[in-house]
């Protein structure tokens, strides 16, 4: 064949298959870090995968599975120092400025202005997806972490003719559900499951104004005084409410033990949801969803988001960039945030949705939400990393950990103790 006859033949071949040339052809990469694997977690940013996919781009996923992120942060660290960050991985508003300080991450801000982002989230959100005023992460939705988690059929056999509304009512349903044979509370010993309850015990005796004090403002009186005291000793009688085959476990297992009935309650942030959505249960039919015992009105809360990173040279091309600012305009549209809520448990990060396309533990989230924020009582998480870097976190972790292991240590003392971690750690 002539070298004419060769082109004409490649370019007769192009032309019969241009679909499939075109179809295996990506517009670009993406690649995700987060730890969103659940069952259910897993079907929530599925969604995302797909509309990506849906636009041409080729999705990478990077899941670390480990609840509470920990895992998933420290593969993150061991990739940016070896110049081989993601496009984006799943990062909490404190943290964001530290990678931004490290001049890791990327501005959003053309994708950001050319949807009307500033006028789309509460502008409180905005301004911790920026560094330095530019945007460089994209919130995905709102979780709210003091919830209390019931099976009432499980509840009724034991028993407990209502939901639980302050501590003492709580212990009651818990000797109930005890003496009855069941799992009083769901829970997994690990630190940061651990950590949830001792936030919500702080929530439920300190109120948010403690809680602001001990945990934003690290404050010292706050945190070594009576009233902290107080929370270890409810931390130390919850204790014997947990699921005695608890240690170690993930935290979706449990939930399904309260699917399964062999459990009667959960305390755990909206995810939960998500594996009640998967096994196919209904809100105020399956389960219920009532604020943890003495904290109604307050609302403490996380937010995801995926913070965007400046590629490494060899991934740096346009595709990539593309791929990544598909991304960042994704999350925050409505159709996303509707399905993906949907499924994920948390409410929508954007202002103005419909939510009586939600159920109602959603819709009471978002009710609270509004009124929380009208009476001055929202709580950024600890346990979430909301009001506190990972570090500081992390120290809090350990505090907690290590009462919960040793039955003797002293309720009184660990306030102090607390507040030596943290100030190690800051
Ligand atoms: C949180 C995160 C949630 C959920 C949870 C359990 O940090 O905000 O989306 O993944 O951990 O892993």
């Amino acid at each position: 064949m002539t070298r004419i006859n060769r082109i004409a033949a490649m370019v007769s071949l192009a032309t019969l298959f241009p679909l499939a040339s075109h179809a295996a052809e990506s517009k670009g990469t993406v690649e995700v870090v987060h730890y969103w694997t659940s069952g259910g977690e897993a079907k929530s940013v599925d969604v995302l995968k797909k509309i990506i996919e849906k636009d041409g781009f080729t999705w990478q996923d990077s899941a670390v599975a480990g609840g509470g992120g920990s895992a998933a942060m420290t593969v993150l660290k061991t990739r940016a120092v070896s110049g081989n960050p993601p496009s984006a991985a799943q990062i909490k508003a404190p943290d964001i400025q530290e990678w931004g300080k490290l001049d890791l991450l990327t501005s959003i801000d053309g994708v950001a202005k050319a949807n009307n982002w500033d006028s789309l989230l509460p502008k409180a959100v905005a301004d911790i997806m920026k560094y330095e005023g530019h945007y460089v992460a994209v919130p995905v939705n709102i979780h709210r972490i003091n919830w209390l988690w019931l099976n009432p059929s499980v509840l009724q056999e034991a028993g407990v003719t209502q939901a639980p509304a302050t501590l003492e009512e709580l212990y009651a349903a818990g000797d109930k559900l005890k003496a009855a044979g069941f799992i009083a509370i769901a829970h997994g010993g690990q630190a940061w499951q651990d950590t949830t309850i001792f936030e919500n015990l702080v929530l439920s005796i300190m109120g948010v104004q403690g809680f602001r004090k001990a945990f934003i403002d690290v404050d010292e009186a706050t945190l070594e005084g009576p009233q902290m005291a107080d929370v270890f000793i409810a931390l130390r009688k919850l204790q014997s409410y947990l699921d005695p085959d608890g240690n170690g476990q993930d935290w979706n297992l449990e939930t399904a033990k309260v699917i399964n009935g062999k459990a009667g309650m959960q305390i755990m942030g909206d995810w939960a949801k998500s594996e009640w959505t998967a096994a196919g249960k209904q809100a105020d039919v399956d389960y219920q969803c009532v604020p943890f015992p003495g904290s109604q009105g307050v609302y403490s809360y996380t937010i995801d988001s995926l913070a965007m990173f400046k590629l490494a040279t060899k991934k740096d091309n346009p595709g990539n960039i593309a791929a990544r600012d598909a991304l960042a305009m994704v999350a925050l549209e409505p159709e996303f945030q509707y399905v993906f809520n949907q499924n994920k448990g948390s409410i929508p990060v954007i202002k103005g949705l419909d939510m009586t396309r939600f159920d109602s533990c959603a819709q009471a989230s978002a009710k609270d939400f509004a009124s929380a924020e009208n009476t001055d009582s929202l709580a950024p998480s600890m346990a979430f990393n909301m009001s506190t870097s990972q570090a500081v976190q992390g120290a809090v972790f350990d505090v907690v950990t290590h009462f919960m292991n040793d039955k003797q240590a002293d309720p009184a003392k660990a306030g102090k103790r607390m507040l030596a971690a943290i100030r190690a750690a800051q």
